[in-house]
């Protein structure tokens, strides 16, 4: 789904929108999510956009050519996408030469998105390669273990495999960054528990809620609903905040959350800040709405903030969770 990002939002960011988390300064609090970049061509045009972090990826040690098309499905009425592209990326080397050209960048946080190749036999390994190869190159990474369209990926998500793979991943870093881990919203109130255990021994930095959907709410097009795939956009929205929720009343704030699904605006964003994100990150209403949403979500925001009398973004986080 390409489209171009030129654009500019130069304005400086209101300052009731900065925050500090896992050792990153970020100017507002809404990023660009994984999918968009997935070869980290425009992690600065992004930024340029008023994000204030951007994550490419997601990207595999070597390049794969994803599933056969079609695979992406619009739902314009309900403002929804399915896709099941399946990591089709250029591969770890040209995404790792790219990231390098950017080391001179200012403002705006960049984070890299690393997965596993299909046809890979040791999932652990293409992480750890991912990890060594990109820490240096840019400010935080994340552990995709959500796409429902690489088989077996989400199987990562259990208790005993992802506390070894995110174990692996923390000790491959070549630069001490922080790493989030992406999680599905389709799991159990015990795949949760177990998670974020695994996150808690292995001092991870925090996670990602959340993925597309493997689940089809009621109201979609049939035809298209039983496209296999992954679902984002508005229809996400409920689900990814519920999870969302739950994770913030399990882990409080002792593990930074970043709310992503179906943020369509500034009530939206600012739900999931008020369920306990920390950041937040969108893609699918970019797509339909166009890149004049940055600027309107973080003016948007920063009013709620100070019409709901919070002096600091920070002070807004979590609290319809408690
Ligand atoms: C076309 C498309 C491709 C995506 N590719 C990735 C990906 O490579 N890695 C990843 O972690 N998430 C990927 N995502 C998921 C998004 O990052 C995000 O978690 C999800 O779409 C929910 O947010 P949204 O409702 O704002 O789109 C993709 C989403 C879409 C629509």
């Amino acid at each position: 789904m390409r489209l171009g990002l030129s654009g500019h939002d130069r304005r400086p960011d209101d300052p009731i929108l900065a925050i500090r988390r896992f050792g990153l300064q970020f100017s507002n609090p809404v990023g660009l999510a994984a999918g968009f970049d997935k070869n980290a061509e425009v992690p600065e045009a992004a930024l340029r956009l008023g994000f204030g972090l951007t994550e490419f990826g997601t990207v595999t040690p070597r390049p794969q050519p994803g599933n056969p098309k079609p695979r992406i499905f619009r739902l314009p009425a309900q403002q929804a996408v399915i896709n099941r592209l399946g990591f089709n990326n250029e591969g770890l080397d040209v995404a790792a030469r790219r990231a390098e050209a950017l080391q001179k960048r200012g403002d705006g946080i960049i984070g890299g998105n690393i997965g596993k190749n299909k046809d890979s036999t040791d999932a652990v390994a293409d992480y750890v390669t991912g990890a060594a190869r990109l820490s240096p190159l840019v400010d935080y990474l994340t552990v995709n273990v959500s796409s429902p369209n690489t088989p077996g990926l989400r199987a990562l998500q259990g208790r005993a495999a992802l506390t070894e793979l995110l174990s692996a991943v923390q000790a491959a870093r070549r630069a001490p960054v922080p790493i989030l881990v992406k999680i599905a919203p389709d799991l159990t109130e015990d795949d949760l528990e177990d998670i974020i255990r695994a996150v808690i021994d292995t001092q991870v930095a925090g996670i990602i809620i959340s993925n597309t959907t493997i689940e089809r709410p009621a109201g979609l097009p049939p035809v298209l609903a039983s496209e296999a795939g992954g679902l984002s956009g508005v229809p996400l929205f409920a689900p990814s905040t519920e999870m969302l929720r739950r994770a913030y009343r399990l882990a409080g704030d002792t593990i930074p959350l970043v709310g992503v699904g179906g943020i369509a605006n500034a009530d939206d964003a600012y739900a999931k800040i008020r369920a306990g994100a920390s950041l937040v990150q969108l893609y699918t209403a970019l797509v339909y709405q166009g890149p004049g949403l940055v600027r309107r979500i973080k003016a948007g925001l920063a009013a709620r903030l100070r019409a709901d009398g919070f002096a600091r973004l920070e002070d807004a986080i979590g609290v319809d969770s408690r």
